[in-house]
């Protein structure tokens, strides 16, 4: 099954007829359009190799362990040095999110602690308080916590198929370990939130822990940023937990604390989610949110997260108007990168839920600008380096070949060309025949393109032998 490649000569009666059939085991997992159109779960989810994450390893904490200030990140220390005077002297609670031995005032909950008193508005001047709700009348801040799951792609390509967006709240490690995956949010027009580096309960941590579990996720060398190429200005606390010294951390960062209301507790399992989305959709028909909106808690983390909101997606948007929080909010700039525009709330009601991504976002994430602005059946491009390859190989054989039908040839390079390619495992180019009667010329021609076409599958199969050998690691 690990046969990447086979390549097919083929030469008949007299003439030259050329198959390259470039076969694989596994997908095209070049870039984010690719890696959109796998189906099966297990081919989503299998490691693979992504060029610039080779310059990660030393500028990152480990994933999926509490984030310290990496050694010699002077960026990161000198960051901490500023900012940390400014953060009040409240100690950590608990340990790593046990809070059965914690002595706190609940009555007078002086650090507005959310996990103690759901408490959203800081007690400290100087912080905004945290978006627990949204403004706008029967309408619902609309999005999951926990990706990007790698296997999230019957999802994304459900709320394609509805014209829907969402705000999603992105572990850092899960960035790291699935950046395609984390691409396809800003690809798609979701608006990314961080949800820390290692998803552990943030008031049990120190100050400087919390800052790293931030900064890694979100600032300047950090997994939202180096992975999709925008910095969020927003962020969720797993499990809510945030209080007055978290919260001095993050304003000091530039990120909003958004939070929810309702919760499916979908991360749970059991016959309960249901319950919880029932009570949820006859709150919202019983006129809870006619004067103000809301925001609901749903998960991405599991296939059962996923399949529920899938499932109640429908009911849902027959009673309230889904939208992102930020979009909710009339946040048309919701990154720190200016030139990546959002739709107002008006804007996104009269249909116009996405604005096109600039060519610079495209060309970070390898996709021509030429491409429509969705993963969706449609859409789309690839810049997969054998279907580029073969393109090229194609245009000059083309050219290079006077042959009984150039159209075939062409219609094929086209095909080819503009990334209609369906997400098969084969790609498979055939070139024009040459004639038997062909002149010097056009053999030399014909010889020339050949060469150019397999120094680039070469090229390509270098590419896929060193990912072959990372998996065998
Ligand atoms: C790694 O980083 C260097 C320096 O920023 C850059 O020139 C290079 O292209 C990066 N490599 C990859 C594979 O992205
Ligand atoms: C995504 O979902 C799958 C299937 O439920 C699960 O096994 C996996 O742990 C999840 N998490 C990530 C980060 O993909
Ligand atoms: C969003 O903009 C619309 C149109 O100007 C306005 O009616 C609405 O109040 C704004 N909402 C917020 C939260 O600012
Ligand atoms: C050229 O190729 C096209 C597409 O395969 C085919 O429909 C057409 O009949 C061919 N024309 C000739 C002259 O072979
Ligand atoms: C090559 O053969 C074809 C018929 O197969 C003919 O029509 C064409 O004129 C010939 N070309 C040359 C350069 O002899
Ligand atoms: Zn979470």
């Amino acid at each position: 099954m690990r046969t990447p490649t086979t390549i097919l000569l083929l030469s008949s009666l007299g003439r030259i007829a050329l198959s390259a059939t470039v076969k694989r085991a596994e997908p095209d997992r070049s870039n984010v359009v690719t890696v959109s159109k796998i189906t099966d779960p297990a081919q989503q989810c299998a490691p693979y190799w992504y060029p610039p994450s080779d310059n990660y390893s030393n500028k990152f904490p480990p994933t999926w362990t509490v984030a310290s200030i990496v050694s010699g990140d002077t960026v990161a220390q000198n960051k901490w040095n500023s900012i940390k005077a400014k953060i009040p002297a409240i100690a950590p609670k608990g340990v790593n999110g046990d809070f059965s031995s914690v002595n706190y005032d609940y009555g007078s909950d002086p650090d507005c602690w959310w996990t103690a008193t759901q408490c959203v508005t800081s007690k400290r001047s100087g912080i905004p308080p945290d978006v627990a709700k949204i403004p706008e009348p029967l309408s619902a801040g609309y999005g999951f916590d926990d990706g990007p799951n790698c296997s999230h792609n019957a999802l994304y390509d459900f709320l394609n198929q509805n014209n829907q967006k969402a705000t999603v709240f992105y572990i850092g490690s899960n960035v790291i370990n699935w950046p395609l995956q984390a691409q396809r949010a800003l690809y798609d027009g979701h608006e990314i939130c961080a949800h820390s580096w290692s998803h552990n309960a943030m008031t049990s941590l120190t100050s400087e822990q919390a800052f790293a579990e931030i900064w890694y996720t979100v600032r300047p060398v950090q997994a939202i940023k180096s992975v999709v190429g925008v910095t969020p200005t927003c962020w969720r606390p797993p499990y809510g937990d945030t209080d007055d010294r978290i919260r001095a951390i993050v304003n000091a960062l530039g990120l909003t604390t958004v939070l929810w209301q309702y919760d499916s507790f979908d991360w749970m399992g059991g016959a309960q989610v249901d319950t919880n989305y029932g009570d949820f959709l006859t709150k919202a028909r019983s006129g809870e949110f006619n004067r103000v909106g809301t925001i609901f808690l749903q998960h991405e983390n599991n296939e059962f997260g996923m399949s529920k909101i899938m499932q109640y997606y429908s009911d849902m948007k027959s009673v309230l108007k889904l939208v992102p929080v930020g979009v909710a909010m009339n946040k048309t700039r919701p990154y720190v990168e200016t030139n990546i525009e959002f739709p107002t709330y008006n804007e996104y009601m009269s249909g116009t839920t996405m604005k096109p991504l600039p060519a610079s976002a495209l060309s970070f994430l390898g996709v021509p600008s030429s491409t429509a602005s969705s993963t969706s059946a449609t859409a789309s491009t690839s810049k997969a380096s054998t279907t580029t390859t073969a393109t090229s190989g194609a245009s000059v054989t083309g050219t290079g070949t006077s042959t009984s039908n150039a159209s075939s040839s062409s219609a094929s390079g086209t095909k080819t060309g503009s990334g209609a390619s369906t997400p098969t495992s084969s790609n498979t180019v055939t070139f024009p025949v040459l004639p038997a009667n062909a002149t010097k010329a056009q053999i030399q021609a014909y010889v020339q393109g050949m060469k150019t076409m397999f120094d680039s599958l070469l090229a390509s199969l270098n590419g896929l032998t060193r990912r072959a050998a990372e998996w065998m690691v």
